[in-house]
């Protein structure tokens, strides 16, 4: 059995001071790690002077994390992942910088996980590279005589050609992802759009099986969809906080309808819009107005990039007005909380909701929309009302799909929702709810290690 090796900037393996590891990435990686003897190597979240990895093994899994200097946190992670790449990449030319300081810092930082890292990759190991703060790291490794199967998984959109050309490096950014063997996408949207920019920019091919070749070297281009650990988060919807929570939020709606939103406080949610919608629908429907509540959640995320600053006060203002303008003084129409909350709590809330809200402009996946459907009552269980353009919406056909940027598809599709009867709710419900168990977390990863693992690795 080949070793695992995982590199990501968050490294979210669980550590003494962090027992329990976060997320369904972590969930689907510990074990493999685990079993494989692997490591978890990328940035400790931490400023400071760059020095040796630091390893950490806790409970069978190591981890091995370096500080990186003010400078480069600025220029790499706040500069060219957050504020040139993540919009860009989400469709949102607008908002998009385009500084060389970052790229430099970008390619910086790069380089320095390839030297750091390299001495403890083995030929036989399984790299797995996560995500667009590490396109080019698989490059750099092969430039460190790395010969071992690479593989890359991009966790966002692929965005089209005529956009991406917009990025002044964007030929040196694609052609580094050729230094791996195996990339992965989260839909055949992404994967698509991938397709046309090899054909059109690099005079490419595709082939069959999933083959790409640019100039003599071919990769591997799959989708291959994330899932969320299901079986953790049913066990939660099911256990003792899940139902204090749902006890807690029956009681503080009196009888209302909930409808519950949960988003890293991000522009490319599309939260704005989805308070837009909910006016929408207090202002066209004054009969129901007193009979919903909208919980909305939402902890700040990268609060030093001026652009999560804007849509924080954006939202703030927005969300005063709507409950000054509605609100009666036994019922505010809105709730909105800036906090993140413990996934137990998460689920009850999301069980208790009667509709979940996930309307983002353009998300890779979107793992709240999975959530929101493991953690439903079979019996009594909620809709979900999901826009078109996140990810999760070629796998989750049953859900209402609805156009985010338009406030009367989305006031429509509340109303649809509300009045939906239990034996539709449940017939839509199973379908998904079914794809959300089969193609979990682990079916993702092996998925993924299954093609990476059939590859051959570069001759030496
Ligand atoms: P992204 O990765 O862009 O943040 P996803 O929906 O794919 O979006 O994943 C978000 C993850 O973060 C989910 O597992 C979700 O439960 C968690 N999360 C988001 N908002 C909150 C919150 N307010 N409290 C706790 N967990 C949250
Ligand atoms: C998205 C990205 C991840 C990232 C996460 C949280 O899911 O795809 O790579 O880790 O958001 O963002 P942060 O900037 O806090 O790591």
């Amino acid at each position: 059995m080949s070793r695992l090796i995982v590199i990501s900037n968050r490294v979210s393996a669980p550590t003494a001071e962090q027992p329990s590891a976060q997320g369904g990435l972590a969930v689907a990686l510990t074990a493999a790690l685990r079993e494989a003897d692997g490591i978890w190597f990328g940035w400790s979240g931490q400023t400071g002077e760059t020095g040796d990895l630091k390893f950490e093994t806790y409970d069978g899994v190591t981890s091995a994390t370096i500080d990186l200097p003010e400078q480069d946190v600025e220029e790499y992670y706040d500069g060219y992942a957050n504020r040139t790449l993540w919009p860009l990449f989400h469709y949102r030319l607008g908002l998009t910088e385009f500084e060389r300081d970052f790229q430099g810092g970008y390619e910086r930082v790069n380089r320095l996980f390839a030297d750091v890292i390299s001495p403890h990759i083995e030929p036989n190991d399984l790299v797995w590279v996560h995500d667009y703060h590490m396109i080019p790291l698989g490059w750099m490794l092969r430039q460190q005589g790395i010969k071992s199967r690479l593989g890359f998984f991009l966790h966002i959109p692929w965005p089209p050609a005529r956009l991406l050309i917009a990025l002044p490096e964007h030929r040196r950014l694609v052609e580094a992802l050729f230094g791996y063997d195996v990339v992965g996408f989260q839909t055949q949207e992404w994967l698509e759009t991938f397709h046309d920019y090899v054909e059109r920019e690099m005079g490419g091919t595709i082939g069959e099986n999933g083959d790409v070749t640019v100039g003599g070297r071919t990769i591997k281009a799959i989708a291959c969809p994330i899932g969320i650990d299901a079986k953790e988060f049913i066990a939660n919807a099911n256990g003792p906080t899940a139902q204090a929570t749902h006890e807690r939020m029956m009681e503080s709606v009196t009888g209302r309808d909930l409808i519950v939103g949960v988003d890293r406080l991000d522009y490319s949610k599309g939260i704005e819009e989805r308070f837009n919608g909910y006016q929408r629908y207090l202002e066209t429907r004054p009969e129901m107005r007193t009979n919903v509540s909208l919980l909305q959640i939402a902890p700040p995320s990268r609060a030093t990039v001026q652009s999560y600053q804007e849509i924080r006060a954006t939202l703030d203002a927005l969300s005063g007005r709507i409950n000054g303008a509605f609100a009666e003084i036994d019922w505010v129409p809105l709730r909105y909380v800036n906090r993140g909350l413990p996934r137990d709590v998460l689920a009850g809330a999301y069980r208790a909701a009667r509709v979940g809200l996930v309307t983002p402009l353009r998300d890779g996946m979107n793992l709240v929309a999975k959530e929101f459907v493991a953690a439903q009552d079979p019996e009594d269980p909620g809709v979900l009302i999901l826009s078109r353009f996140a990810g999760a919406a070629e796998q989750l056909t049953e859900a209402l799909l609805i156009n985010p940027y338009s406030p009367d598809e989305m006031a429509d599709a509340i109303e649809q929702a509300l009045a939906m009867p239990p034996d539709e709710r449940i017939a839509r419900w199973r379908k998904m709810y079914d794809n959300v168990v089969n193609e979990d977390v682990i079916w993702w990863r092996k998925r993924f290690t299954d093609v990476l693992t059939a590859v051959e690795p570069v001759a030496a």
